[in-house]
């Protein structure tokens, strides 16, 4: 046996411990909600602090102050973002967010990721928030803006 090629009980353990870890913590990170503070109805969130913002097709869950619904910012293929709120419009659940769509866990309503039904029993988009980027790199979703 080539000894450089051995690995002992406890070393393997380790070093199983630390990929199942790092998986755990990535899987938790895509499922956090970050808590933010709007000002006057805006939330403003900058790209340097929330770097899903500037990847294509991700998620980021945030969840303004004095709410209890997290909106869902997304990112498409070619990176422009979009601001959801996560109530079902059929009856009120949090939808999930999946690779390509959003599905209601409560009656199976399936929306696509610009919030457009594409399976009821939901019959209406989900609201979707105005938002715009600054020169300055930070991401303005106005909650008294719906579109
Ligand atoms: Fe979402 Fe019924 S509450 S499908």
């Amino acid at each position: 046996m080539n000894p450089s090629k051995t690995i002992d009980r406890r070393d393997f353990v380790a070093a199983c411990a630390s990929v199942i870890s790092a998986a755990a913590l990535g899987g938790c990170a895509s499922l956090a909600i970050r808590r933010v503070t709007p000002v006057d109805g805006r939330v403003e969130l900058a790209l340097a602090h929330y770097p899903e913002l500037s990847e294509r097709e991700s998620v980021l869950r945030i969840l303004p102050d004095g709410s209890d619904d997290p909106i869902l910012v997304l990112t498409d293929a070619s990176g422009s973002v979009t601001a959801l709120s996560s109530v079902c419009t059929h009856l009120g659940c949090t939808v999930e967010a999946e690779t390509t769509r959003l599905v209601c866990p409560c009656h199976g309503s399936t929306f696509d990721r610009a919030g457009r039904v594409l399976k009821g029993p939901a019959e209406r988009s989900l609201v979707r928030y105005e938002t715009r980027l600054s020169d300055s790199g930070i991401l303005i979703i106005d909650l008294n803006r719906r579109t």
